[in-house]
């Protein structure tokens, strides 16, 4: 793992000051940490039944797409709300000032298909707290969520597994 943290820039005072940024271009630009990454995401759901794999905007699409091929399974997009084209249905979350809403397609899984959820970190866990919620409404089985970096005193990991949810990561940042 330690290839694919020291394959991770982290800029400071981004994007306001006192935050550290953990920046993944750095590691998608590193063609060996980048395929690293995603054997890692995909491995601590290896047994398990995946039908979809459903990537969080904007680095989720990138690491999840991957993720969707390794895996051989479709991919479904779970976007900002207003980008997505065709019937929607939506979940809102909380940030620090408002609150944001992600949204799929209504047809974008079918009942009882099993889903992993990926994206390039979780802070708060709220963006992948909705976006399991929206796959529920939708009629998936979240088998799990793989995020390549964790924010640990930021309490997000525990918070999905409250919703029953395993979730793995690769590295760690206080
Ligand atoms: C970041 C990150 C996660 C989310 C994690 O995305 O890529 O999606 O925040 O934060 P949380 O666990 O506290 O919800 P961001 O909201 O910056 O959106 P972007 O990828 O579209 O820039
Ligand atoms: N990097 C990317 N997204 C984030 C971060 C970060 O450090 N913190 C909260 N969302």
């Amino acid at each position: 793992m330690d290839r694919i943290k020291d394959a991770i820039r982290t800029i400071p005072d981004y994007p306001k000051p006192g935050i550290m940024f953990r920046d993944v271009t750095t590691l998608l630009g590193d063609a060996g940490a980048f395929r690293a990454a995603v054997d890692a995401m995909v491995q601590p759901h290896a047994g398990k039944k995946i039908d979809k794999v459903a990537g969080i905007e904007a680095r989720g699409f990138i690491l999840g797409g991957a993720v969707a091929h390794q895996l051989s399974v479709g991919f479904v997009p779970v976007r900002k709300k207003g980008k997505l084209p065709w019937q929607t249905i939506g979940q809102s979350y909380e940030l620090e000032y408002g609150v944001d809403e992600v949204e799929i397609h209504v047809d974008a899984v079918e009942k009882g298909e099993r889903v992993l959820v990926v994206d390039d970190l979780i802070a708060t866990g709220g963006t992948a707290e909705a976006a399991i919620l929206l796959l529920r409404q939708a009629g998936a089985e979240v088998v799990g969520c793989s995020f390549v970096i964790d924010l640990p005193e930021l309490g997000g990991a525990r918070r999905l597994e409250k919703l029953g949810v395993k979730v793995a990561s690769l590295v760690a940042f206080e």
